[in-house]
């Protein structure tokens, strides 16, 4: 069976939606939870699923990112998964890293890719005035969120959202969207899904 790690830096909820669909529907193997935090709400919350879970703080590393992605490679490797998902994970991977899982990394970002890579992107879409917003998943390359899109899911932007409530409504899409993602990759699918939040 498919087996899948997943890193996280917070709560997450993602993650929780990935296992939960993956524990229900049989069609892979959720074999870690791994964190850059140890605090990470997300690892209490993978291990009451019987999840196992790693932390290593990348703040005991200072710059020396190389040095952090050596030590969290060591529980991902004993995991040995066969994808690995990045699920509000808020930390930037070298190529190096990236290469290790080249074709079997996916990453859920709260944007209608390519419109705002990088941080802030609810703001951002409010500022720009757009009447649309939402989440991508995709593959992860080199290139900051810049690989294939698996799947992308919209909703509208309100009167009077900020960046807190249209980051709820995109949320409630994401653990939609990812799940669905990763069934469909699983099975060897790449064709891209598109979901609207009309349901
Ligand atoms: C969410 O805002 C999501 O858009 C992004 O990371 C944040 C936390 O996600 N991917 P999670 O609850 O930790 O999955």
């Amino acid at each position: 069976m498919t087996r899948v790690a997943i890193l996280i830096s917070g709560g997450g909820s993602n993650m929780l939606r990935l296992v939960q669909d993956m524990q229900a529907g049989g069609y892979a193997q959720p074999v870690l939870v791994a964190s850059n935090d140890p605090q990470a709400v997300g690892l209490a919350r993978a291990a009451a699923c019987g999840v196992p879970t790693a932390a290593v703080d990348h703040r005991s590393f200072g710059r020396d990112r190389a040095g952090f992605e050596a030590e969290l490679l060591q529980p991902i490797l004993a995991a040995k998964p066969d994808v690995l998902c990045l699920a509000g994970f808020m930390r930037v991977l070298t190529p190096g890293f990236v290469r290790r899982f080249d074709g079997r990394m996916l990453n859920i970002h709260p944007s209608l890719l390519p419109k705002y890579p990088g941080l802030h992107t609810h703001q951002r879409a409010l500022d720009a005035g757009d009447t649309a917003a939402g989440c991508t998943v995709h593959e992860v390359t080199a290139e900051l969120d810049a690989g294939p899109v698996l799947g992308q899911a919209v909703v509208p932007v309100l009167p009077g959202d900020t960046a807190e409530t249209l980051s709820a409504r995109v949320l409630v899409q994401e653990h939609r969207l990812y799940p669905e993602v990763l069934r469909r990759f699983v099975a060897g699918q790449r064709e891209p899904v598109f979901l609207d939040s009309d349901r």
